[in-house]
């Protein structure tokens, strides 16, 4: 047993006591805290995520008899001084309560083991009262700064779930164990509490003395061993979506669908501005505030040379007529189910010859790794299936040093020069979903019906790119679409959205007529 521990993570420093804030006279304070109405608390029904956030509590505590599980939403993350990013709750937070924008930064839900399986609490900062200063003082959780909290017993109806007020969270953490699993990466510092409360159990149960005064301590080495399986165990807890996730991911789909078009309708002005990038993103992004939603991830505007860039979001680019953009982007819902899809658009409306060709080698790879998806099949055939139409067509472009049959051989890969990343990605409440599933089970898993995820091949020829000829350069290509796995095959939710190079002609042609 050594003799560290993981480092208490200390707040960057909030600097704003030198602006005016809140007065502090006793005269306002009297008064502020006076002459309110009482509060109409009408309870909601209870969400139709409920049954299943459920239902996914039974199963990972099937997972973890006896064992006391902590799942927290994380905390606000400080963007700079004293403001912070949007808050976003953990995804194993949401999948697990199914509460999604709406939950509140610093909540936690703990599974107490019972004889025959875990009763789930809530715990969350409840509303404070007119008697206390934080509803007008506090820019952080005061009602007058952020808006109205939900009392304690609007969340337990809503969410269908026993819930307390943070304070009595302090309890759990005077039981946690060396049976106590937590989320480490959701909420760092509470992580620090449950490992110090941990190291207090293990001093007390090994010494019947207070780690404080004890020489015992515990080496964690930043990721203590049964938390990081309880993060893979809840991750892969998502691989398989249920009806309700179904059903938000065709709605993101569509939601998305809608920001697409409302780019190509966009494009005469775009494309005639300096930074014309910055208006598709602004213009994808508007449409799902408009529609009241959020965006999954920062949205890919990359037009010309850019396309070749993966994840182009600097988006500062202009469209010039001639070339392409590629636009990559999702919409997530209030649940937090977000789509991911790109298309590939001639600025113009029509596709060079080069470029068409570029792009319907994209597609038939496309169409492959579709073709493979079905019950049983092996998720890392999908790819396969795409980097062999990849291979083929480098081949015959003449790019490869290789044949397109030794490109493909697991120690050649030459034409993945022009597509280095993989070809799709389990997608849910995370755009890269269950990004902590074992290899066996994500990359070497068996497809199973309910499983959501991308098939997104790409040809990515670089300007400066000596292997390529002269009239690919430049040119990059992705088309993303996001598939379920049925009974029987893979259904390309996305497919609604123009996926040739004629019928995106077409489609550009008729938003832009
Ligand atoms: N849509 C971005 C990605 O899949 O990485
Ligand atoms: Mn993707």
């Amino acid at each position: 047993m050594a003799t560290t521990r993981t480092t208490t993570v200390t707040a960057p420093a909030r600097t704003n006591e030198n602006r005016s804030t809140t007065p502090g006279s006793a005269g306002f304070k009297s008064y502020i805290s006076s002459q309110w109405a009482e509060r109409d608390d009408v309870l909601p029904a209870s969400r139709e995520q409920a049954p299943y956030a459920a239902a996914r509590r039974a199963r990972i505590s099937a997972q973890y008899p006896g064992q006391r599980l902590i799942v927290p939403a994380g905390s606000l993350k400080q963007r700079s001084n004293d403001t912070d990013y949007a808050f976003r709750a953990h995804s194993a937070f949401a999948h697990l309560t199914g509460w999604g924008s709406d939950s509140e930064p610093g909540a936690v839900l703990v599974l107490e083991p019972t004889g025959n399986g875990h009763d789930a609490t809530l715990y969350f900062r409840e509303r404070a009262g007119r008697d206390s200063d934080e509803f007008y003082a506090n820019p952080e959780i005061g009602e007058f700064w952020i808006g109205p909290r939900p009392s304690i017993a609007q969340v337990a109806s809503d969410l269908g779930l026993t819930v307390c007020g943070i304070a009595d969270l302090a309890g759990v953490l005077d039981v946690t164990d060396s049976e106590t699993l937590v989320v480490r990466e959701a909420d760092t510092a509470f992580t620090d509490r449950v490992d110090e409360a941990r190291l207090r159990f293990a001093a007390e149960r090994v010494l019947g003395s207070n780690a404080a005064d004890s020489p015992f301590s515990v080496e964690i080495n930043g990721a203590h061993d049964p938390d990081v399986h309880f993060a893979r165990d809840l991750s892969e807890l998502r691989l398989v979506k249920d009806e309700y996730e179904i059903a938000q991911m065709r709605l993101a789909v569509a939601a998305t669908a809608r920001g697409f078009d409302d780019v190509i309708r966009d494009l005469p002005r775009s494309s005639s501005h300096a930074r014309g990038e910055r208006l598709v993103e602004g213009v994808f992004n508007t449409r799902a505030r408009s529609d009241g939603n959020a965006v999954g991830y920062d949205t890919i505007a990359a037009s010309g040379p850019h396309a070749c860039i993966l994840h182009w979001t600097r988006n500062d680019g202009p469209l010039v007529p001639g070339d392409v953009i590629l636009l990559d982007a999702g919409v997530e819902l209030d649940s937090y189910y977000t789509a991911d899809i790109t298309r590939t658009l001639p600025v113009n409306g029509t596709f060079s010859p080069v470029q068409r060709q570029v792009y319907e080698a994209v597609r038939e790879a496309a169409d492959a790794a579709l073709a493979v998806v079905r019950p049983g099949a092996i998720f890392r055939d999908v790819h396969a299936a795409a980097m062999a139409v990849i291979a083929k067509h480098t081949a015959a472009w003449g790019m490869l040093p290789v044949t397109a049959e030794e490109a493909v051989l697991p120690d050649n890969g030459h034409h993945r020069r022009y597509m280095v990343h993989g070809t799709s990605h389990h997608l849910g409440l995370d755009v890269h979903d269950c990004a902590q599933a074992r290899r066996d089970m994500y990359m070497d898993g068996v497809l199973e019906p309910g499983m959501v995820f991308t098939i997104e091949p790409g040809l990515y020829f670089q300007p400066d790119d000596l292997t390529v000829p002269a009239e690919f350069r430049g040119i990059g290509v992705r088309i993303e679409d996001d598939i379920l796995v049925t009974e029987t095959r893979g259904e390309n939710l996305s497919a609604a959205i123009p996926r040739t190079a004629s019928d995106v002609e077409a489609w550009i042609a008729t938003l832009t007529a």
